[in-house]
């Protein structure tokens, strides 16, 4: 409409202005054609009355000459006729003389054949007189003065510039429509060939016809611009980059300049709990929280969190915001306030009986209650409520967490459709059988496609979302790209193995490996001399906790040198503790570690020491430095952190880590002893070679792992999800002024993005 209006009213003002310029011309032209067509008239009229008024006056019939031009002048054009003395006076006329008109005077005399014209503006309008000098025998009789009303001219030329304006405006709408039609079904093919050109093999879009050569040309080039915003993934793969939290702050001001950065997710990073009459800051344990928080340190803006603590309330202002970190603020934590009924629908139902053990597959029935259904829908509401009102700009870069908030991505969407959305799904993605016995299974994956980037830890789960995504919904998947395609839209599916900061804040001020060792053994009561394995965990069934006491045991029944020499200890956070299934591990956990112990502990020695307490992440570091392994044996997890927490502690490269083949992180840490958590026997196996492994070997090992873990920290993990969100925002910026500039008729028939 805005390229109508473009064309149409220049085009218009155009003719009108020749319109405008030309009536004067036209006037004069017809006043010209007119003025000899009336001369002509008075020619014929002189020609044919001559001889009757000549005989007239020679018979001095006054009478009848009057009656004579009385007829002559019922003409239509013709005025008056008279008829005068060679000496200017006027003896005859028709009743129709004007009385302001004179005889013309001193004119010529008889001889002169041609007539005197006049054109004397009247009373009445403008009148033409024409005299004709009437000779009989050479004799000059008078003049015979022919009157003509020249007002006609005017009005004729009046209607023909009337005629003119209203011939060339439609002309112009005309040429107009004809020129909209043309140019239509131009850009028409223009904008097709060009999208064409720019999205080969995309499913259901084959070039029928070849372009025109100026159009491939045009599309080479935006091919080639487009490449060009490829380039920063290949330079942050190819290009050994130091991700720290000055490359993500510098990527974010360079490649996403203004953006504002939201995060949400359910753990908020900082609780606070009163204790009596003071008020405690607790970091949660949650691999979510130790990943996401240095970035929002890094990053700055406002991460979205349910305030669980006792103290929460109290410490927020009054829009419910609080700057963190408590000791050097740098960023705003809004709390959401939760009902218990919500709590227990969305967290404790949907969330973590439903979701958790539907995704994490370790035989643990998933339950499904419509009542925990309709929770999770209202709290999902509830946070978007909260993105839409913490953004200031309508496009914000949202950073969505977890399983909590599968619906979250669509209800922004609906809201800020100009927001770049990064969910990222910290739990596996199981396969679509599994997902099927979901009620909701629809609603989650349309709620999680309206993300612009979905993320999983491993190209596995990748592939599992893409195979449910293909079962139950109805959509486009471009498996090549990994992207697919409903309502219009797009959304890219990647593998982001997150990670963890590098060098961790939780290493600054440790002791030296040395007296960790001799510090961590006086703080537990163990011998000085015994060997230590550790375990950290959150008291979780996926972690397999139980699984690695029955390895102990195998351990010290197939290598029973180890009784006495050897203990693990087990530091485990309880958690989701009013879930039956939470109740009943730790309740087996302690039961197993009870058993072991029974059968081979010793007077000032246990095989196993289980705290089950949580322990901040400095406590927890110095008990990785004061180990000789680390045992990570989840039946299933996404990735597992606490792999890679272990690794980043060592830095003196020693340690041996056993770690379980069905933890995300087993796919990047390949130097650690891999094992099958569910064969105890083969863990046993794997601790005790771990036990014995050479120096020499640890250090090769661990020093591979700690380059990787430290190229791939969570700065590379969150760079290279914001510069996928970077170079998209640039594509669709480009590809919208592409439209805008081949086809504003089409712009809002775009799809496929
Ligand atoms: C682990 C999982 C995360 C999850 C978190 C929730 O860290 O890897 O995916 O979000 O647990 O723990 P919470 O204690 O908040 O229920």
């Amino acid at each position: 409409m805005r390229m109508t209006i473009r064309f149409l009213v220049p085009l218009l003002l155009v003719l009108i202005g020749i319109a405008w310029a030309t009536t004067p011309l036209l006037h004069e032209l017809m006043q010209r054609w007119f003025r000899t067509d009336v001369e002509m008239r008075s020619q014929l009229v002189f020609d044919a009355v001559q001889d009757t008024v000549v005989r007239l006056a020679k018979d001095s019939a006054g009478s009848q000459i009057d009656a004579v031009f009385q007829r002559i002048a019922q003409d239509e054009r013709l005025l008056a006729v008279g008829l005068c003395t060679p000496d200017g006076r006027l003896i005859h006329h028709s009743a129709t003389w004007p009385r302001a008109l004179g005889c013309p005077t001193g004119s010529k005399d008889g001889a002169v054949a041609t007539p005197v014209i006049k054109v004397e503006p009247l009373n009445a309008g403008t009148v033409l007189s024409a005299a004709f000098a009437l000779n009989d025998e050479g004799i000059w009789l008078g003049d015979l003065v022919i009157v003509h009303d020249l007002s006609f001219i005017e009005r004729r030329s009046a209607k023909a510039a009337h005629y003119l304006t209203i011939f060339l405006a439609a002309l112009g709408l005309l040429i107009a429509a004809l020129t909209m039609i043309v140019a239509r079904l131009t850009l028409r093919g223009w904008v097709r060939a060009v999208r064409q050109g720019l999205t080969p093999g995309e499913i259901g879009v084959t070039p029928d016809h070849k372009p025109d050569p100026e159009i491939a040309r045009l599309v080479g080039e935006m091919r080639e611009m487009l490449r060009d915003l490829d380039v920063p993934r290949g330079i942050s793969e190819a290009i050994r980059v130091d991700w720290t939290p000055d490359t993500l702050r510098n990527l974010l001001k360079s490649e996403l300049p203004g953006a504002e950065v939201i995060v949400v997710s359910n753990r908020e990073p900082y609780i606070h709990n009163r204790e009596g009459d003071r008020v405690q800051v607790q970091r949660p344990a949650s691999g979510l929280v130790t990943a996401l928080e240095p970035i929002t340190r890094a990053c700055g803006g406002t991460w979205i969190a349910h305030g669980s603590g006792s103290a929460d309330a109290e410490t927020v202002d009054r829009q419910d915001r609080i700057q963190v970190p408590p000791e050097a603020p740098a960023y705003t934590l809004r709390r959401i306030w939760l009902s218990d009924a919500e709590q227990e629908g969305y967290y404790y139902g949907l969330a973590n009986e439903g979701l958790w053990p539907l995704c994490h597959i370790v035989f643990v029935r998933p339950t499904f209650r419509a009542s925990d259904w309709d929770q999770y829908v209202a709290v999902n509401r509830k946070f978007a409520d909260a993105v839409v009102a913490e953004a200031q700009s309508p496009n914000p870069v949202v950073l969505v967490q977890d399983y909590h908030f599968a619906l979250l991505p669509q209800m922004v969407r609906e809201r800020l459709p100009g927001a770049t959305i990064i969910t990222f799904w910290h739990i596996p993605w199981p396969n679509p059988e599994v997902f099927g016995i979901c009620p909701w299974r629809e609603e989650i994956l349309q709620g999680l496609l309206g993300s612009t980037i979905l993320g999983f830890h491993t190209q596995f789960h990748c592939l599992n979302f893409l195979d449910s995504v293909d079962r139950f919904l109805e959509c486009r998947i471009d498996r090549e790209q990994s992207i697919v395609r409903t309502s219009g839209r797009s959304t890219l599916v990647r593998p982001y193995p997150i990670s963890i900061e590098w060098p961790p804040a939780a290493l600054v001020g440790q002791p030296p490996v040395t007296e960790c060792r001799v510090k961590v053994r006086q703080d537990y009561d163990l011998d000085p001399e015994v060997l230590l394995a550790v375990g950290v965990e959150r008291f979780d069934y996926t972690k397999g906790i139980a699984d690695r006491f029955r390895a102990v045991e195998d351990l010290l029944v197939s290598h029973p040198e180890w009784i006495g020499r050897f203990t693990l200890l087990q530091i485990a956070a309880p958690t989701r503790s009013s879930l039956p299934a939470y109740l009943q591990t730790q309740a087996e956990a302690e039961a197993v570690a009870h058993a072991v112990n029974q059968r081979f502990g010793r007077p000032g020695w246990l095989p196993i020491v289980l705290v089950p307490r949580h322990h901040d992440p400095e406590q927890v570091f110095t008990l990785f430095r004061a180990a000789d392994l680390c045992l990570v044996s989840s039946l299933h997890d996404g990735m597992n952190l606490v792999a890679k927490e272990f690794v980043a502690a060592r830095d003196d490269d020693g340690g041996v880590l056993v770690l379980s083949s069905f933890a995300g992180v087993s796919r990047e840490l390949l130097e650690a002893l891999i094992v099958n958590p569910y064969d105890s026997h083969a863990m046993g196996e794997a601790i005790h070679r771990g036990l014995l492994m050479p120096r020499e070997q640890q250090r090769e090992r661990m020093h591979l792992m700690r380059v990787l873990v430290s190229e791939h920290n969570i700065y590379f993990w969150a760079g290279r999800m914001l510069l996928t969100a970077a170079r998209l925002r640039k594509r669709e910026r480009i590809e919208d002024q592409i439209v805008q500039v081949t086809s504003p008729f089409f712009r809002r028939r775009r799809d496929n993005r």
